[in-house]
């Protein structure tokens, strides 16, 4: 069922959100199909994590227990211009609306979310929308900035029109790639995803066999603008299968395999490899996208998710779609709302106003879209 109320509403919305590593609260204010960015505060264990190549869930958590109030004191002075001593029970009745991540993720860490949105919905008698994390990436998308905000957000703000439907949601995290028909908002038809890794997971992956620090994604893109394309050439799976799905777990296998025939890997051969990788998940995400966009007709792509950060792939799909002529608004987050935050998480709660009981809201780490 469509909602409707979020046309009418004026409400302020804080998200929380702790899925992964990060610890993230942000607020937002819903008014006229607006959802505009008030605050947004991160705090991340990745320098922990960078040391283990990949994130120790109770280490996440652990951090994040710490985080979690300091940076909902952070995003709530910041969005109402107050101290950060503020006293909550002033200042949270001013808060409409809590949305919280409560799924997918890591248990300990989605439950430091949602045990302080539930308590702070039990005390302050707030309502509270839990929120798919995978939907909140997608509802980036429609987050638009205020002049508190930097420069990069605003391309928004002035004559404003949201995403147009039919769109289709591209959704290519750590965790996840995903292909979605959305015709209104809350309604989403699966098209298509990975059958094994996600595309952050093979660039983070073969960051690894290349000894670059977790997360990989970042520095494989800042290395291939220096790679040689004529070097390497990696296999590009289900590029002419006839659906919508993707694999990326051969891609790290080719490269494996390249890695232990050579002799000595030199920097040079390093920005080549990271060349090649990116250029294969880049080739077959657009080539996937650009097909569904036809068959369906969408008015709209919606990138997001942490490689949505990729400015190589979105230049890419700006370029393919010029090419080949093709009428559709393509959309991607501003890069720092592509990785993990809250603001995405309100605003997917003001689009899809449908609050619960603080008692119904659990952690679901292996909740799915559809
Ligand atoms: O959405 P996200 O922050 O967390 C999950 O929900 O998984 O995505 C993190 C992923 C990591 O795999 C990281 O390597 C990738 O996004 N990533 C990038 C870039 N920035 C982050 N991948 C490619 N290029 C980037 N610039
Ligand atoms: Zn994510």
């Amino acid at each position: 069922m469509e909602n409707r109320l979020c046309k009418i509403t004026n409400m302020t919305i804080l998200g929380i959100e702790t899925s992964c590593d990060e610890t993230s609260a942000a607020v937002i204010n819903g008014k006229n199909e607006k959802a505009v960015l008030l605050s947004n505060y991160t705090a991340t264990s990745l320098t922990m994590h960078a040391k283990t190549g990949g994130v120790i869930p109770e280490i996440a958590a652990r951090e994040q227990i710490k985080y979690m109030i300091p940076v909902i004191r952070r995003a709530v002075s910041a969005a109402f211009n107050i101290p950060d001593t503020f006293d909550p029970l002033d200042t949270f009745r001013f808060i409409d609306a809590i949305a919280v991540t409560y799924g997918p993720g890591l248990i300990g860490s989605l439950l430091v979310g949602v045990e302080t949105a539930r308590t702070i919905a039990f005390a302050f008698n707030t309502p509270i929308i839990p929120i798919n994390h995978m939907v909140g990436h997608i509802y980036a998308n429609w987050l638009t900035a205020n002049d508190t905000v930097s420069k990069a957000e605003k391309k928004h703000t002035n004559d404003y029109l949201p995403p147009a439907f039919p769109a289709l949601a591209v959704v290519i995290s750590g965790g996840h790639t995903d292909i979605l028909l959305m015709e209104s908002h809350g309604s989403f038809v699966l098209l298509g995803g990975t059958r094994d890794d996600a595309a952050g997971e093979a660039f983070d992956k073969i960051g690894r066999l290349l000894n670059l620090p977790y997360p990989a994604g970042p520095t494989i893109e800042k290395l291939a603008k220096q790679g040689d394309p004529t070097h390497f050439r990696f296999p590009r799976p289900l590029h002419d299968s006839n659906d919508y799905d993707w694999s990326f777990s051969g891609l790290k296998t080719a490269v494996l395999r390249e890695v232990k025939s050579l002799k000595q890997i030199d920097e040079q051969t390093v920005c080549d490899i990271a060349r090649a990788t990116q250029d294969a998940i880049i080739d077959v995400i657009i080539l996937k996208t650009l097909r569904a966009t036809k068959e369906f007709r969408v008015k709209t792509i919606l990138l997001s998710g942490g490689v949505a950060a990729n400015y190589t792939l979105r230049e890419h799909f700006i370029q393919k779609i010029k090419n080949q002529e093709i009428a559709v608004d393509f959309l991607a987050p501003a890069k720092h709302l592509c990785t993990d935050n809250a603001a995405m998480i309100a605003a997917a709660a003001y689009f899809n106003y449908h609050p619960v009981n603080w008692q119904e809201v659990t952690a679901d780490p292996e909740l799915y879209f559809v």
